[in-house]
């Protein structure tokens, strides 16, 4: 073996025995994990299976009650992720740490200022630097005096990365980055992680999306259960051998059945004003799933929160009653109109309650009696829901900041599933979720919408219009540019409506 440092194949960075508890919960358990220079590692396991912690070991913002971590054959115990990342450890998260409401060039250099000859920050200096940096990640066109909240998603993660670029790391540590891309943002993701490993670099690689795991990495860690399970050469791996080392069982069939015929009765209609101009009209019928899909930014997500009473606020009819305007979000809930936003961190938990409180705090109405909750009924209906979701929890009076990314979201969903809402419109109701809890979450979908709950899914993910959904609305420049049903449903048609061009009859 060669001993230069650097050259591929040699160990970048080495765990090794590594133990976690939190509580007396352990969460990592005799670990031992490797990533070589010049490799991606892709890191797989259910929502809850200590991946991220194992990172944070690494990255020293959690230090290990056993073992060691090795980087470039020296032992290091880090005490904050300051450290970590002076030694060459980044880490670029799902949730960005960059600041919305200041520049891009402020926040690639916040906590690094380059001062002047008078203590002054040198600007010009600051924004040039700036430039190189987004450079080495294909934004050197990127305008760096522009505020971050006016950049997509995937440009921001972009920039995290040219920020942790300046550190010169030796490895990089991807967590989940994209959950909230789209297909080419995400290719154009992967194109830079590959040119990481070519200059050398270890690139580990954390998805719940299988199929990207497979097609980057070189080498594949799973865990299970705070334990590794395997580790191997990507090449020995497919979907399935992965999703059996993950969840201990074969997962033949992940979408549930679709009723062969729905019933005529329509219980949810809508007209709502359509983000490119004229209207969006439709209806589910009972039983049905209608699933909306499109690139990414087509009007979908402001059509959708109309008929929660955002935006223009939809017109809509339930159980063939009289035409309503939702004017607000509690009109919406007033009806049992029901949304499950896509960034579930920010917008719709609350991280320093408790997990029971989160989930009961869309139904305190419903669980009260005269004003006083019924704390035995609350408690009971909850834990119901989190066993059925199989919330990885240590108890329900646990806060939720301390859920993994995949639990925190479970949670949420649990919450609106315990309010009993009439019409469910789920915003990509899957991210971040692992395949087996999928499954319960597609089956759970079913069996909503066969009780009688008009059920409204966006998703950008084409399996899932195409395995879940009886019925699809594809939107294209603000309005609906096809409707696609039965046999119609393939990735060939959801792909030539999602460019705009109609096929079939389309839609009003
Ligand atoms: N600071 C903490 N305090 C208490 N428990 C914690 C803390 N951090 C993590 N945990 C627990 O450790 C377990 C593993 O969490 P971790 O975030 O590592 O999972 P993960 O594999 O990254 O899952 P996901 O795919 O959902 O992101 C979870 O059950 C979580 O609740
Ligand atoms: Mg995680």
């Amino acid at each position: 073996m060669g001993a230069k440092p650097e050259t591929a194949g040699t160990p970048v960075l080495k765990m090794q025995g590594i133990d976690k508890a939190f509580a007396g919960n352990p969460v990592v358990r005799r670990v031992d994990f490797s990533c070589l220079a010049g490799e991606i590692h892709g890191l797989v396991g259910e929502n809850g299976a200590g991946k991220s912690t194992l990172m944070k070991i690494l990255a020293g913002i959690y230090q290990p009650d056993a073992g060691n971590v090795i980087l470039n054959g020296r032992e290091v115990a880090f005490r904050n992720y300051g450290e970590a990342r002076e030694a060459g450890i980044c880490v670029v998260y799902q949730e960005l740490s960059l600041l919305p409401q200041m520049s891009v060039a402020e926040n690639i250099f916040m906590g690094r200022w380059r001062r002047g000859r008078a203590g002054l920050v040198n600007w010009p200096e600051i924004r040039k630097e700036a430039r190189l940096a987004l450079e080495k990640v294909g934004l050197g066109d990127l305008d760096v005096n522009r505020l971050v909240s006016s950049l997509p998603m995937a440009v921001r993660q972009l920039i995290e990365v040219a920020k942790a670029l300046l550190y010169e790391p030796r490895a990089v540590v991807f967590d989940e980055p994209t959950t909230t891309l789209t297909g080419s943002e995400a290719a154009r993701l992967f194109g830079l992680m590959r040119e990481l490993r070519n200059q050398g670099k270890g690139i580990i690689f954390i998805s719940h999306r299988l199929k990207e795991i497979l097609g980057v990495s070189d080498r594949i860690t799973i865990m299970k259960d705070g334990e590794r399970v395997l580790t191997g050469p990507a090449a020995d791996f497919d979907e399935n051998k992965l999703i059996y080392h993950m969840i201990g069982r074969d997962l033949t069939q992940i979408f549930p059945k679709k009723p062969v015929q729905l019933p005529d009765r329509i219980i949810f209609s809508c007209s709502a004003v359509a983000p490119g101009g004229g209207k969006i009209e439709f209806s589910v019928r009972e039983g049905e799933v209608l699933g909306i899909g499109g690139l990414n930014g087509q009007g979908q997500v402001p059509f959708l929160e109309s008929i929660f009473g955002l935006e223009t606020g939809a017109e809509v009819s339930l159980h063939g009653g009289s035409r309503i305007r939702v004017k607000s979000p509690r009109d919406a809930m007033r009806v049992g109109i029901s949304l499950i936003p896509e960034d579930r961190n920010a917008q719709s938990s609350f991280p320093i309650l408790s997990i029971r409180n989160n989930i009961a705090s869309a139904s305190l109405a419903r669980l009260s009696a005269a004003g006083f909750l019924k704390t035995w009924r609350e408690k009971r209906d909850v834990r119901k829901i989190a066993e059925e979701l199989q919330i990885r929890m240590a108890s329900l009076s646990q806060e939720v900041r301390y859920l993994s990314g995949g639990n925190v979201q479970k949670t949420v969903f649990a919450r609106w599933l315990l309010a009993s809402p009439k019409v469910m419109v789920l915003l990509s109701p899957t991210s971040g979720i692992d395949v087996g809890t999928k499954q319960q979450i597609y089956r759970l979908i079913r069996e909503l919408a066969a009780g009688g709950v008009a059920i409204i899914v966006l998703t950008g993910d084409m399996v899932e219009l195409i395995g879940l959904c009886d019925r699809v609305l594809v939107m294209y420049g603000g309005r609906v540019s096809g409707e696609l049903s039965g046999s119609e449903l393939t990735e060939e048609n959801i792909m030539r409506t999602s460019m705009g061009r109609t096929g079939g009859e389309g839609a009003a």
